[in-house]
């Protein structure tokens, strides 16, 4: 919503917060304000909903995933940052019994992925966005996310890395 403040100029909540957060980086080089900057959010925020933690197994050279019929990435639709010793991969249930699994590692400067929001992938260090099958939905990232073969029966996934 707009208003017109007493100097005459429009103003908007947005232009509010953006003002103030801009203020409170020039005070924060003065002291110590930094856990307030951590709440300034303006729409442009590459913020999302977080990833469902799920963990995997590293043995030799493939990660297993239990998926049983109740579990998060049961579920068409869903998606998972499945961590395991030493990495982490990002997992979606792309259509009955489908999985994509690809690497978490942002090809932009190397953030994990952490975020997901209509059904893509969202970096939380400049908000590259990719989608599940890996390919780039929004730069700075120009590059796809490496995707590795996946099978799977009984209730558990495979991935090959
Ligand atoms: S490291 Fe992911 S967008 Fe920059």
């Amino acid at each position: 919503m707009a208003r017109i403040d007493e100097t005459g100029n429009i103003q908007t909540r947005r232009g509010f917060v953006i003002r103030a957060c801009k203020l409170g980086s020039l005070l924060a080089l003065h002291g110590s304000l930094a856990p307030l900057l951590v709440s300034c959010k303006s729409d442009d925020n590459p913020n999302a909903p977080a990833l469902t933690v799920v963990q995997g197994t590293l043995t030799g050279g493939t990660v297993t995933v239990a998926v049983p019929a109740n579990s998060h990435l049961a579920a068409a639709g869903n998606a998972a940052l499945v961590q395991f010793t030493g990495g982490a991969l990002l997992v979606a249930h792309t259509s009955q019994g489908s999985f994509v699994a690809l690497t978490a590692t942002c090809t932009h400067e190397g953030c994990t992925i952490t975020g997901f929001r209509e059904q893509t992938y969202v970096c939380p260090c400049h908000g590259s966005r990719f989608r599940t099958n890996g390919q780039v939905a929004q730069g700075p990232a120009s590059t796809a996310l490496r995707t590795f073969v996946t099978q799977f029966a009984n209730e558990e996934l495979t991935i090959i890395l």
